[in-house]
């Protein structure tokens, strides 16, 4: 099974996908993710891009298209992905749409997680996120700041500064959405309301990848 998470920056997408590959057995590609541990390992990749990730604007379409390529091509059709933070923009997704033709594989389920403006600030101001594998957390509910995951560090992205959470909410408007449009002239996106805890919005997705099973 194929799948892509859209939504908003701090929507939850990372969130549910820790859950839904968990459940489906998929692998979780999350560009931000990818991104930023290029960064830590200091290489070409992360060199290229840090400054770009710190001020929450978007890394180029050609060094996106190249890692998702990369990336794809490496998961075996019978285990399928999550795609996390990918397509983002138009030429994003008319790119992808291209590579999944070339490579014979389809998108089984598309789901926008939508948030308010307000809960996405709310949630941002509290996340830490962990430096080693990434997984999210929120800051009371770990006072030791030590990963449950892989005992890495937890903490607050460099992007989580209230300004450049605003940058990157404007962005996404501007030019997610309409990337999330290109995707949904092949595709149905399901819209699921990201609001409630993390396990009731997973279950709206689990309903949504039922009836699509189903169908
Ligand atoms: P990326 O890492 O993809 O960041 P993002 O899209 O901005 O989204 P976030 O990771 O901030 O939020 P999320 O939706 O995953 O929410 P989360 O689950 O953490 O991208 C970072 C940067 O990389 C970009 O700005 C860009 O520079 C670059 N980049 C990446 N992909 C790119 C691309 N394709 N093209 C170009 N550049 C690219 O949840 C948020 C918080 O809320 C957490 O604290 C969590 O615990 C909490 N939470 C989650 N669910 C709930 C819930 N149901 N109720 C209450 N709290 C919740
Ligand atoms: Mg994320």
């Amino acid at each position: 099974m194929n799948i892509i998470l859209f939504g908003a920056p701090g929507s939850g997408k990372g969130t549910q996908a820790d859950l839904i590959v968990e459940s489906h057995g998929l692998k979780h590609v999350s560009t931000g993710d990818i991104l930023r541990k290029a960064v830590r390992d200091g290489s070409d990749l992360g060199n290229q891009v840090e400054s770009t990730l710190a001020a929450g604007e978007l890394v180029s379409d050609s060094v996106m298209m190249d890692l998702i390529r990369r990336v794809i091509s490496d998961i075996s059709v019978e285990q399928g992905w999550l795609l996390d933070g990918f397509p983002r923009t138009e030429d994003q997704s008319k790119g992808l749409l291209t590579l999944l033709d070339e490579l014979g594989e389809t998108v089984d389920a598309a789901i926008d997680i939508f948030v308010d403006n307000d809960e996405i600030v709310r949630r941002l101001s509290g996340r830490l996120t962990c430096d080693e594998c990434g997984r999210v957390g929120v800051a009371e509910n770990n006072a030791n700041n030590t990963c449950r995951n892989c005992k890495g560090s937890m903490r607050v992205r460099r992007d989580d500064k209230p300004e450049t959470v605003l940058k990157r909410q404007k962005i996404f408007r501007a030019r997610t959405r309409p990337a999330k449009d290109v995707l949904a002239q092949e595709y149905d996106v399901h819209r699921i309301d990201g609001v409630g805890t993390p396990t009731e919005v997973a279950q709206r997705i689990q309903s949504v990848l039922e009836q699509i099973n189903q169908a």
